[in-house]
């Protein structure tokens, strides 16, 4: 029988004799799977790697903070981080279709990270020889399904760390290969990795980008990311982390409605609220939160965050909705 210790040993004495004395490259997305490739792949060839980080300015609160410091505190990774909030939002400018904002967030990334991928090369001791490996967080139903052809896939268009460049020519590291999401934050957690990542519920690759129905601006991520951070605390602090598969908080950026607040008359914004229940993500059911739970989230969400005078709940299975709104 194996256990995640012997997973992690057999993978670092795998990985010293694929990289040798050579350089390995790894995206980190601020995500669990990433991250433990990441840290196993440090455990073995420790300054051959170097990870990469782009801050596409689409994150949640307080995750740009807890992959530069406390991910870097828990492994001594060597990190590059590329902040490219401002480029990814005047790509991003002028543009309201979910599969347009998919595709130029894909195609910024590539090429923040390509540009990255030559300036580690620039740097480095050696420099001239390309970096041979790029580390990606495949788990085993991604093998599994990427034989059999996923259906989610071809209904959007899937942006991950992990789809990255074709032609960019890396031999793959991929430590993850034989577990499951739950084995994979057991390893993570026995790395030594902050809670606040081994724990994350999945969250898309294009972030908050495909989370805001309209234009992608600052100000409307910023507003996103408090409501956001208050359903996200609230959810904790009612012990209900485990218990929903991810709960997606969408801005109506398009819609405003009629409000009232103290005398005057408001217009604002609606939140919804699209917590999960799942066993994959390829069927979800909506998840019957506690009403209390709801009204406490609702009343911080329309107090605390100007020009949302709405919050609305998603009661919609998968299918026939997807998970996230766009
Ligand atoms: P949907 O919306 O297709 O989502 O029901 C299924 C699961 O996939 C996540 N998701 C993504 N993950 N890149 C990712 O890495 C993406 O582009 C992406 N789009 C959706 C979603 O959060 C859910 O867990």
């Amino acid at each position: 029988a194996w256990t995640t210790g012997n997973i992690v040993d057999e993978q670092v004495a795998a990985i010293r004799e694929q990289v040798g004395t050579k350089r390995a490259i790894c995206a980190l997305s601020g995500g669990v799977d990433s991250a433990v490739a990441a840290a196993i792949v440090q455990k073995a060839i420790g300054p051959q790697l170097t990870c990469v980080f782009v801050d596409h300015g689409l994150l949640r609160k307080g995750e740009a903070e807890q992959v530069e410091k406390d991910f870097v505190a828990a492994t001594g990774v060597q990190l590059k981080v590329v902040d490219a909030e401002e480029r990814f939002l005047s790509a991003l400018a002028g543009v309201s279709d979910p599969e347009e904002k998919r595709k130029i967030i894909g195609r910024e990334f590539i090429r923040i990270f390509e540009q990255a991928e030559r300036e580690i090369v620039a740097e480095s001791a050696d420099a001239g020889e390309p970096v041979r490996f790029l580390v990606q967080g495949t788990l085993y139903p991604d093998v599994v399904e990427s034989g059999g052809g996923s259906g989610t896939a071809n209904i959007k268009s899937h942006h991950n760390v992990g789809g990255l460049p074709e032609d960019l020519q890396f031999e793959l590291i991929e430590p993850l290969r034989k577990l499951f999401k739950d084995e994979v934050r057991q390893v993570g957690r026995e790395l030594g990795l902050p809670e606040a990542i081994v724990g994350r519920q999945p969250f898309p690759g294009p972030g908050l980008g495909i989370r805001i129905v309209g234009e992608v601006t600052k100000e409307r991520l910023d507003l996103l990311r408090e409501a956001d951070a208050i359903a996200r605390e609230e959810l904790t602090a009612a012990g209900l982390d485990t218990e929903i598969w991810q709960c997606p908080v969408v801005l109506l950026a398009d819609v405003r409605s009629v409000g009232v607040q103290g005398d005057g008359r408001t217009y604002g914004h609606p939140i919804v609220l699209r917590p999960v229940s799942s066993e994959d993500a390829m069927t979800a059911d909506w998840s019957r939160l506690p009403y209390e739970v709801l009204a406490r989230i609702s009343t911080r969400i329309t107090n605390e965050v100007a020009d949302v005078n709405r919050v609305v709940l998603d009661v919609t299975s998968k299918p026939p909705g997807t998970i996230e709104w766009e």
